[in-house]
């Protein structure tokens, strides 16, 4: 009912607004004001984290694409490696796991079958399980050895928002644990990034003050084909995240590439007017990749492409070669995603709207994938 939307057309659009909130709560208790990180209720004693040498992390669609983010982060401030893997894939290959191996399960239903059958897979290795999960009491927690649960409340559009920020949020929030836990040689990154994690939910709500001009952009984008995305580094999963988003929801063809691949192959699709929306990272921190990323969008530009940019306050550089610009707030390099996801939610989500299509319950789909 309109009462249950909130006021609004669809359930989708109230979950993307919730987003502040939803992070906001996914964060409470969890940090205290001298910005340690207080995650007892994991219940993984401090002596097993100090003894895990390898996270796995498994999970399916855009939980997955949250599990890749967390690899940049796990691996970058903890120094343990860390792979992700689609979940469907993960048993059927062998896994080399013992219990030093942390497996990280990510979920918002808690009842996906391919991820359940991962996580019972890696624990009859003796690995253990963590959990990341929206919905309590569910199946994937209970035969989990722990569980941070994400606070995002109801998921109800098919089309996850939300549960994949909250989703984010947690896997940081485990990455610094694990990085306090261990103590690495990054300690004051890690106190600024808590600091900065800790004040997220404003900086997600600022961009969706500022969505108007990226609604108007994907009306006028209904009659096209194909749309892809750019992105690298920490804007990678989020370029896959954008792609998927719009095949649900708009019924398009879209693709997200790593941006370092474009030369490899998917240059060649570029033609006239093409709408390509391209990620960037922000120009400070790994500055490397920025300038690499603003090649690649001039490069695609001089082929014909249309190039809808996503770009931190204050970055210039991009400017000339962005047909649209859209604006993120700053943010630490690895907590980016989480602004950067929300426009193309947004736009997602205008799209199927322009095209007549049914927002929260796209065709074919369900909103739990409940069989292998
Ligand atoms: C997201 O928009 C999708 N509907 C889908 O990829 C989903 O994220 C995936 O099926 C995993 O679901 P889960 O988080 O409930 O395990």
């Amino acid at each position: 009912s309109a009462a249950e939307k909130g006021g609004y057309d669809y359930f989708m659009l109230k979950e993307i607004a919730e987003q502040p909130k939803a992070v906001a709560d996914t964060l409470l208790g969890r940090i205290d004001a001298s910005g340690v990180l207080s995650l007892d209720e994991l219940r993984i004693p401090p002596a097993v984290l100090r003894e895990v040498d390898k996270v796995v992390i498994v999970a399916c669609g855009t939980a997955y694409h949250a599990g890749m983010i967390a690899k940049y982060a796990i691996e970058h401030w903890t120094r343990i490696p860390c792979e992700t893997e689609l979940a469907s894939e993960f048993r059927y290959r062998d896994p080399i796991l013992d219990r030093h191996t942390l497996v990280i399960a990510i979920s918002q239903s808690g009842e996906t079958m391919d991820t359940l059958m991962a996580l019972r897979h890696a624990r009859e290795q003796g690995a253990k399980v963590l959990a990341i999960c929206n919905t309590n009491g569910s199946t994937i927690p209970r035969e989990s050895d722990a569980v941070l649960y994400t606070h995002a409340g109801p998921e109800v559009a098919v089309a996850s928002t939300k549960a994949f920020l909250t989703q984010l949020v947690a896997c940081y929030l485990v990455a610094l644990y694990v990085a306090q836990v261990r103590g690495t040689k990054w300690g004051d990154e890690i106190r600024d990034v808590v600091r900065e994690l800790a004040a997220i939910g404003t900086q997600v709500e600022q961009v969706l003050d500022t969505m108007e001009p990226v609604r108007e952009l994907a009306r006028s984008l209904a009659d096209k084909n194909t749309v892809l995305f750019l992105g690298r580094h920490v804007g990678y999963p989020v370029a896959l995240e954008g792609a998927l988003k719009l095949k649900e929801l708009a019924y398009m063809h879209a693709e997200g590439f790593a941006a370092g691949e474009l030369k490899h192959g998917p240059i060649a699709l570029i033609e006239d007017d093409l709408p390509v929306v391209v990620v960037v990272p922000s120009p400070r921190g790994r500055s490397v990749l920025h300038d690499k990323i603003v090649s690649n969008i001039q490069e695609i530009r001089a082929r014909g492409a249309r190039t809808i940019v996503i770009a931190e306050e204050g970055d210039e550089t991009v400017v000339p070669y962005a047909d649209h610009l859209v604006r993120i707030p700053r943010t630490p390099v690895l907590l980016q995603p989480l602004v950067s996801t929300v426009p193309l939610q947004v736009f997602a989500c205008e799209l199927a709207t322009a095209r007549g299509n049914e927002v929260d319950q796209p065709r074919n789909l369900a909103k739990s994938v409940t069989v292998e």
